[in-house]
């Protein structure tokens, strides 16, 4: 990794944190789903004071601070309602069952759902998030599907046929300018 984007990614896990940990109350059971190195979890595990941490992606990773367990993509591994907070961070258009990972994410959480997801409100975000992840997946071999990227709208309708209500949303300012801007959802289980 170059320092260019390593600088890039420590900003982002910054932004992302400062505006995640304000919807997470101490004492809670966490969970991150596709938590990559582990990085975004472990700052929100210092700055959350949870009760407990899981981490998991499709592949391990070890921290100091945080493990990442590997599952299957598929059944999270984890007991219905046992944890109270749990977010997605530029995950879901990534996954190839998006929907089955929102299922599966009303099935484990009891309390709320961060979800994290780059915005698409018009034609320029639109060629922003497509033309910037094709860079990434060439470079970083990580594909996405087009189709997993969606409006306010368009989050609120998938979130509800998994049995969530959107609760607020949030504009994020993107890490270094001319990337795209993020969009925060806060949902709950309706
Ligand atoms: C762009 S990275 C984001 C990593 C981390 N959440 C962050 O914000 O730094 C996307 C991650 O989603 C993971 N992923 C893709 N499909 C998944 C699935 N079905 N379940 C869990 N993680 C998945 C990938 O392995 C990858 O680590």
């Amino acid at each position: 990794m170059t320092r260019l984007e390593a600088a890039i990614r420590e900003r982002r896990v910054g932004v992302l944190c400062e505006r995640l940990r304000r919807h997470i109350p101490p004492g809670r059971r966490l969970l991150d789903v596709g938590a990559g190195d582990g990085r975004l979890a472990a700052a929100l595990a210092r700055t959350t004071a949870p009760r407990a941490l899981r981490a998991l992606d499709l592949a391990a990773a070890r921290r100091e601070d945080v493990e990442v367990e590997a599952y299957d993509g598929r059944r999270l591994p984890l007991e219905d309602r046992s944890v109270d907070v749990a977010w997605v961070a530029s995950v879901l258009h990534h996954c190839d069952d998006l929907t089955g990972l929102l299922r599966e994410l009303r099935r484990v959480t009891a309390e709320r759902l961060l979800v994290v997801e780059d915005r698409l409100e018009s034609a320029w975000d639109r060629l922003r998030v497509t033309g910037l992840h094709h860079v990434i997946e060439g470079a970083l071999d990580m594909p996405f599907s087009p189709r997993g990227f969606t409006s306010r709208r368009g989050w609120a309708r998938r979130l509800a046929e998994a049995g969530f209500r959107v609760v607020a949303t949030e504009d994020v300012a993107p890490p270094v300018p001319l990337f795209p801007a993020n969009l925060l959802i806060i949902a709950e289980p309706a």
